[in-house]
């Protein structure tokens, strides 16, 4: 089902090619900047009249007779406005059902898409030589957010957890871990912290040659299959994977191991994808190393940038992978591919995708779409780090982020048992955490601030579960009253919150096109201050009449729902009190 502004773009798109005789016309609706100019407006009417040379207003009274002749339900009423817009006002009836229905079937309130796809998202992806840290944290929240959009518009979701689990590094790490294996205990405590199993390694790798040396013939060994360096590989990966799983347990991320597509995966397909380069003719030896170039990737003098596929010693790269992982993707008829990626992995990710179209891996129903995102800054204006230096282990950031929450609870409300003291310092915790993160246009850089990010004042994780939890409770003290039908809208405040609730679904819609979450937290953050304002103007309990109070009520039901089904999206959990 489609959401309101699309049945409206599809309408007035519709209306403008019928009078314009124009096969291609966007009516590219969008909500209304002011009341006074309805619910939504459509501002596609100039660029048609550009195309026939006509007058805007002229073509735009056209389009709004065409459409009256239809008396679509939706429509109240509209207006030409300004140089050719047109208003759009929706009638109050048309309003009322479709509210109603998002209460009696809230399963059904955001839409399915008419064209589900399968859509494989490659996120949070973490090095598993190390432990997962703060610079893990944007992928995996909002990948996490991007997957749970998806399902919920009814695309079929391949989460890819594109671990790093190959490549050189191993080899030092099994070597010190079959060092310690006569101990099973001393194994236990080291693996317990990844850090420092991974300095330990490093330190004996760069001071001790022999340590070296056996490290280099542990990847050799592993890389033919040697069961026991395979043994003691999957030994690491599993520990590893053990630290991930905390931290998504903690930041109640949907990645499980099913999701796994490791490097390792693609192993036996990497001389395959240097084979079929090579017969495409793309490869080019530069300093023993084997590349593609293509025109389109220019360095800065003009010289061309390389797509290394394989070192002169043979091993193969990053990009190797990722070409192997495209071709299949492909295979599996996935339509879209997104790559939760920082940033910095632009080029990296341009450049694969280029190769994969030219040698032939993907065609154009396969979309390769790089979600780039930006840097967490520490206050210093520099990625955030520890005192010392040291990256931020995310299961530490996020064990303070609770008990940071825990004293904040504690002093607003200190009548909550232990337990419920518990549970809203982890949702809050937590959600902030994740609200400040998913709040920010994700391309942009932001500086991690814990007053900010716990402040109940502002587009935070608290104000927006405080908000929720104050609408609780005022549907708790109305407990002899059936609150399953929105009446009336006769106050403007009524109205817009009516309106503003009914536009989650063209939020969401918007989402899972553009992959940019902070749209979601933005219009939620305009919902809670919309129902804040009707909360003022418009008592619900003490409303003159009963069906008013009835009526109230239900919107008020209506706007939890909606704050309810908005915050799951972005992965935090609703508190019924805090
Ligand atoms: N493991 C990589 C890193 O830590 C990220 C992998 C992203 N996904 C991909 N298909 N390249 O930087």
């Amino acid at each position: 089902m489609e959401s309101i502004k699309q049945q409206l773009n599809a309408a007035v798109s519709q209306a403008m090619a019928a009078i314009s005789g124009l096969s291609d016309c966007n009516a590219n609706v969008v909500t209304a900047s002011k009341p006074e100019f309805g619910d939504y407006q459509a501002n596609g009417v100039m660029a048609i009249a550009k195309q026939l040379r006509t007058n805007p207003r002229e073509i735009a009274q056209k389009v709004v007779d065409h459409l009256e002749a239809l008396a679509l339900a939706p429509i109240d009423k509209l207006e030409v406005a300004g140089p050719g817009f047109i208003n759009i006002h929706l009638s109050d009836s048309y309003l009322l059902s479709e509210a109603n229905s998002a209460l009696q079937k809230p399963d059904l309130f955001i839409g399915k898409s008419d064209s589900p796809q399968k859509i494989a998202v490659d996120y949070s992806s973490p090095n598993l030589a190390k432990e997962m840290h703060v610079g893990h944290l944007r992928g995996t929240i909002i990948g996490d957010c991007l997957v749970r959009v998806l399902e919920k518009m009814g695309h079929e979701v391949v989460r890819q957890n594109h671990v790093g689990d190959w490549g050189t590094q191993f080899g030092m790490l099994i070597t010190h871990l079959r060092e310690l294996e006569g101990d099973q205990n001393e194994q236990g405590t080291q693996l317990a912290d990844l850090e420092v199993f991974y300095r330990d390694a490093k330190e004996r790798f760069d001071n001790d040659a022999d340590f070296a040396t056996q490290s280099r013939l542990a990847v050799v060994k592993l890389q033919s299959g040697d069961p026991e360096y395979v043994a003691a590989w999957e030994q690491f990966i599993d520990e590893s994977l053990k630290h991930c799983e905390a931290v998504y347990e903690k930041l109640a991320v949907t990645l499980s191991r099913d999701d796994l597509d490791a490097e390792s995966r693609y192993n036996d397909d990497l001389p395959i994808i240097i084979s079929d380069l090579e017969s495409k003719e793309l490869l080019t030896e530069s300093d023993g190393a084997r590349c593609v170039f293509l025109e389109q990737f220019k360095g800065k003098d003009d010289e061309l940038l390389p797509l290394i596929v394989q070192k002169s010693d043979g091993g193969y790269l990053y990009s190797t992978t990722d070409l192997a992982a495209v071709r299949l993707r492909m295979r599996d008829q996935i339509h879209r591919s997104l790559y939760v990626v920082h940033a910095r992995q632009s080029l990296h990710f341009q450049q694969v995708f280029a190769v994969a179209r030219e040698a032939g891996f993907a065609d154009d129903s396969l979309s390769l779409e790089h979600i780039a995102y930006g840097t967490i800054m520490g206050s210093d204006g520099r990625p955030f780090k520890t005192r010392s230096g040291d990256s931020v282990k995310l299961e530490d950031l996020l064990d303070e982020a609770v008990k940071r929450a825990h004293d904040l609870v504690s002093e607003k409300n200190p009548e909550l048992t232990p337990e419920e003291k518990t549970r809203v310092a982890q949702s809050v915790g937590i959600g902030a955490v994740k609200y400040a993160d998913l709040s920010k246009n994700r391309t942009s850089d932001y500086v991690f601030d814990w007053n900010t990010m716990l402040s109940f004042e502002g587009n935070t994780a608290p104000y927006m579960l405080y908000a929720y939890a104050r609408i609780r409770s005022i549907l708790r003290k109305a407990t002899a009253v059936n609150t399953t039908m929105i009446a009336a809208v006769a106050e403007t405040e009524e109205r817009v919150l009516l309106v503003k609730n009914l536009q989650l679904p063209e939020v969401v819609a918007a989402i899972a096109k553009d992959c940019y979450p902070n749209q979601l937290c933005n219009y939620l953050y305009e919902l809670a201050g919309v129902f804040m304002r009707f909360y003022e103007v418009c008592p619900i309990l003490k409303a003159e009449d009963t069906s008013t109070v009835q009526s109230r009520l239900a919107l008020a039901q209506l706007t939890a729902q909606t704050l309810q089904q908005g915050l799951d999206l972005l992965g935090i959990e609703t508190l019924e009190k805090m």
